[in-house]
């Protein structure tokens, strides 16, 4: 059982698909993070992420280590992401491991949820049951706000919004895999919906999915 859930930044889906991950007992797997180490890697050498060679060099080179880390959830690094994620070769360099974890998820688990941008359309176009969050920019900035508030209480609003308004519009644009919504997938408005509605009404849907598979 593959689990996709896509949206735009902020929208909600890492603590989402972690939640259910747990709650299905399958593997969870944040594609963001494979982005984000291999954005936080090229900065750490001092390239530039627009730099294919420097970008396809640091997501061949992902270590588990390269998936830890505080600093990875930066803006900054965000950002860097955002920009190593529209260069085709990085993509496709990532994709092979997105694809065997979700077919093949460890521990014997019987399932995984991977949560990203284009899991319902590029990673696993085959998933059964695919969801895809929005939110109003403003909220989501809001709430990335509040997030890196508590570690770093210097952080301005103005500044999130900006960048997160920089990164839906780059991400949304690019040609490879853009942030859009599988035509099969099932579309919550989180805008009103606070995390334990939004885990609720998606359980609802997986459960009923279950059963009309017995
Ligand atoms: O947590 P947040 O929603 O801010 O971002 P993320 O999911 O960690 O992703 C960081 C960046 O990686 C995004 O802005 C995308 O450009 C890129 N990404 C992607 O292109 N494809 C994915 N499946 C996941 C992330």
């Amino acid at each position: 059982m593959i689990i996709a859930i896509d949206g735009p930044a902020a929208s909600g889906k890492g603590t989402l698909a972690r939640r259910v991950a747990d709650a299905m007992d399958y593997a969870y797997l944040d594609t963001g993070l494979l982005y984000r180490a291999t954005g936080a890697k090229v900065l750490a050498s001092n390239a530039d992420p627009e730099d294919e060679t420097a970008a396809v060099g640091a997501a061949k080179n992902l270590s588990a280590d390269d998936l830890q880390g505080e600093e990875l959830r930066s803006e900054e690094v965000g950002t860097a992401a955002s920009k190593v994620a529209a260069i085709p070769r990085v993509r496709e360099v990532l994709l092979d491991f997105q694809r065997s974890l979700a077919t093949t998820p460890p521990g014997g688990k019987h399932g995984a949820v991977l949560d990203g941008r284009d899991i319902g359309t590029v990673v696993c176009p085959e998933a059964p049951i695919k969801f895809y969050l929005t939110a109003s920019v403003e909220e989501r900035a809001n709430r990335r706000f509040k997030q890196l508030q508590e570690k770093n209480p210097a952080a301005i609003y103005e500044r999130v919004l900006k960048e997160l308004e920089e990164r839906d519009a780059r991400d949304s644009a690019r040609d490879v895999a853009p942030l859009t919504m599988a035509k099969d997938a099932i579309h919550i408005d989180t805008d009103r919906l606070n995390a334990n509605a939004v885990f609720d009404a998606v359980m609802a849907h997986i459960r009923t999915h279950m059963g009309e598979d017995d």
